[in-house]
């Protein structure tokens, strides 16, 4: 029998299997699930805690690809046990909107999600609020499209700049991580859909993911790279955490119970339940021991050792017992189970308003020398467009944090259909080009078109048509641009500028300053790239992430001034790759290259986190030659000037701060207020952000207060019991502006 019979026949078994004979009509409800228990066999057990998503074993990884009757395009569903009234319930991605297919067989219906702005970009908005909407919305669309888990957000930190996943996750820092991803959770679950934070714990790079033996010190593990997960669970109780991939000090996290049931449940209170990454692990015993309840997508291989290992008793009964029930309380929350309509219409008008607010409340302005923007009408008249992704807007990552939206708003069509004229030869060739170099590349199938997408070189344009551009237009654009995905991390030569990049940069600069006509240079990148040499041809920079569906529209409103930028970096753009002190381990080192290659082709390896608590601006705040454009750094077409700073120690654990914000400039903004900590129970040897806090939209001469409520156990290893702890007003982590100091 080959595999994918065997496995059919064990799904018929499951369906069919011999039910104890008081068989009697008992349907699963919220009140009964001890009850339902005692009624399943150890069959229907463990089929409930091994999920679906593949068709046959190990026939390779089906991320984003069950059809399920009901949402065709989802990531997996659990299963069914119809005797006892407990339905599948479907899970999908993801981070940046909701990922299933935009069609369905045999329907002539659509089923787009809104595309929105990547975690790295919503977080740079340093507003809660604006998470908790995109939350919203995209449990909305869960929700109307039948969809009971999304399996969003992911908070791994960005501890290196080529760590490919980047783009999904928020920060550097894990409070602000903590914080945006709690927000999200309690967006999506106001819509009565479960959310999933993910990938549980230090799975931060791709490389070897699935084989990978993180190292680090547990000191550094809690303050770090498990802090912004207890932060998150702390307050938004999310229906569900996805382990990760990888082993911390040689233990999957899928099966540590010191992780799962000691950290997660124990001490942080977590009542969700636990599911694998998909294919994550090696033992299922150990996993469904260590309390990960529901292994995803389940295979035929992991059922018979689970039920072997239940049956023999390696598995306590109570253990089996306790999964399923977390499993079966996570159901009966779901809207399946409540049978509850789907229009299959939610408003995509809306919520794409929704995503091109959150993509301009996102987008960082580096630079703007001369108030070269927002562009004023002098400038106006003409506009030239360079560069590839002016034309051809990346709007997301690829993998499971992939969308199917719609469409991508280009800047191109962003600024026309905000009247301005552009410059017309040049986006004819563009877009030519562009279009004939893309239908030059290879086809992408399975995994391989979950990866980045490869990309086009710039394209190069003459002298002259560069000159003739700079006579007709007011002001050059040029974007520069960088894809994003899953499965592998960036390579070292997509973090510096191409060669026809500093070209194009150089040619555009030479040519429109010639004529004393501005440059401004928009990133459309899911991660951090060069930017040092940056200013030396540009007038201003703005950094517009992968900014979802809206783009060409969100980046417009910045550059008109519709939208007063606000955000602020959450993770620090440095000079170079080495400049990281990660960059000394990664990827790390492949442990045994004899071993056979997993599902996912990952070979045993390891990492030591030997740069400890130097990570991002922890690192950075220490040699600020080291870094371009800090942590929490971020241009205004305003000024504000913060008064009337005061702190004080409610109790040691509880610590309020107050300020008094005032827009002394001329345009309508918003303000971050930063809280950074310093002394002895701050872990590692610099700054940690304490709190944050968004102003509402500032008029000239308008005043806020603005009260932040920081809580010691989000940012301190240990509470002061005597002692001083100082904190601090900053601008961002290299430019302190007052302090206080908070005796014990
Ligand atoms: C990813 C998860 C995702 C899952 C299901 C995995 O490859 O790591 O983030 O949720 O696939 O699509």
């Amino acid at each position: 029998m080959n595999k994918k019979i065997r496995w059919k026949v064990a799904s018929l078994l499951l369906s069919t299997l011999s039910f104890p004979s008081c068989l009697q009509a008992i349907s699963l409800q919220e009140d009964n699930i001890d009850q339902i228990i005692r009624e399943m066999t150890l069959e229907e057990k463990v089929a409930l805690l091994n999920g679906t998503g593949m068709e046959g074993e190990n026939d390779g990884p089906t991320v984003g690809n069950v059809n399920t009757n009901d949402v065709d395009g989802s990531a997996g569903t659990t299963h069914a046990i119809p005797r006892l009234g407990i339905p599948a319930i479907v899970l999908a991605d993801g981070p940046a909107g909701l990922r299933i297919s935009p069609t369905r067989a045999g329907s002539e219906d659509t089923f787009y999600a809104t595309a929105f702005p990547i975690a790295s970009s919503i977080a740079s908005s340093w507003d809660t609020k604006l998470a908790e909407t995109v939350g919203q919305a995209i449990g909305n669309e869960g929700r109307e499209y039948g969809v009971d888990l999304i399996l969003a957000p992911a908070l791994n930190l960005h501890k290196y700049p080529l760590a490919g996943r980047n783009f999904e996750y928020y920060s550097e820092d894990p409070l602000i991580s903590g914080y945006m991803a709690g927000s999200l959770v309690k967006g999506i679950q106001s819509e009565g859909v479960g959310s999933t934070i993910k990938h549980f714990v230090a799975n931060n790079h791709e490389w070897n993911r699935g084989k990978m033996d993180v190292q680090l010190d547990e000191s550094v593990l809690r303050a770090l790279y498990l802090k912004g997960f207890e932060i998150a669970v702390m307050h938004s109780d999310p229906w569900a955490v996805m382990s990760s991939y990888n082993k911390v000090n040689g233990e999957y996290t899928s099966e540590s119970s010191w992780l799962l049931e000691e950290v997660l449940r124990g001490e942080w209170g977590f009542s969700g339940i636990v599911m694998t990454d998909w294919y994550a692990g090696a033992n299922p015993v150990s996993q469904v021991i260590a309390g990960n309840d529901l292994l995803m997508p389940g295979q035929g291989w992991q059922i018979q050792a689970i039920t072997g290992a239940a049956a023999g008793g390696a598995i306590p009964q109570a253990l089996l017992d306790r999964n399923v029930k977390r499993v079966l309380q996570l159901i009966v929350k779901t809207p399946t189970f409540k049978q509850l309509t789907r229009s299959q219409k939610p408003d995509l008008k809306q919520h794409a308003q929704v995503a091109r607010s959150a993509a301009a409340d996102g987008m960082v302005l580096l630079e703007n020398a001369n108030n070269t923007l927002p562009l004023s009408s002098k400038v106006t008249s003409k506009l030239a467009l360079f560069g590839n992704a002016s034309y051809d807007f990346i709007s997301g990552g690829n993998g499971s944090g992939d969308v199917s939206e719609a469409y991508t708003v280009s800047l191109e069509e962003g600024l026309s259909a905000k009247g301005y004229t552009l410059e017309s030869s040049l986006a004819s060739e563009y877009k030519t080009y562009v279009k004939e170099e893309k239908a030059k590349l290879p086809e992408r199938h399975g995994i391989e078109a979950m990866m980045p997408e490869p990309k086009i070189a710039e394209l190069v344009l003459s002298d002259k048509q560069i000159n003739d551009a700079a006579k007709q237009a007011g002001a050059a654009i040029i974007t520069l641009s960088r894809y994003s995905g899953e499965f592998v991390d960036r390579r070292a030569k997509e973090f510096p500028l191409t060669d026809n990049e500093k070209a194009l940069l150089k040619q555009v600069a030479g040519a429109f300053h010639a004529l004393d006509k501005p440059v401004v240079v928009v990133l459309n990148v899911g991660g951090v790239i060069e930017t040092a040499s940056l200013n030396q041809y540009a007038d201003a920079v703005l950094l517009a992430w992968l900014p979802g569906q809206e783009a060409g529209h969100a980046v417009t409103d910045i550059l008109n001034g519709n939208v007063n930028p606000s955000a602020k970096l959450t993770t620090t753009f440095a000079r170079s790759l080495d400049s990281y002190p990660g960059a000394k381990q990664f990827p790390g080192v492949i442990s045994d290259p004899e071993a056979k290659p997993d599902i996912m082709g990952t070979l045993p390896a390891s990492i030591h986190y030997t740069d400890a608590m130097n990570v991002g601006y922890r690192f950075f705040s220490q040699h600020p030659e080291a870094s371009v454009y800090p942590f929490g750094y971020g241009l205004s077409y305003t000024s504000f000037a913060a008064t009337d700073f005061m702190v004080r120690a409610v109790d040691s654990g509880l610590i309020t701060a107050k300020v008094k914000i005032t827009n002394t400039g001329d345009k309508a903004g918003r303000h971050v207020v930063q809280l950074y900590a310093a002394g002895d129970s701050v872990p590692g040897t610099g700054i940690a952000l304490a709190g944050f806090a968004k102003t509402a939209m500032l008029k000239p001469a308008q005043s806020e207060v603005v009260e932040i409520r920081l809580l010691a156990s989000e940012f301190l290893s240990h509470l002061p019991s005597t002692g001083s702890l100082q904190i601090h007003l900053a601008d961002h982590s290299e430019k302190i502006t007052e302090s206080k100091t908070i005796k014990f």
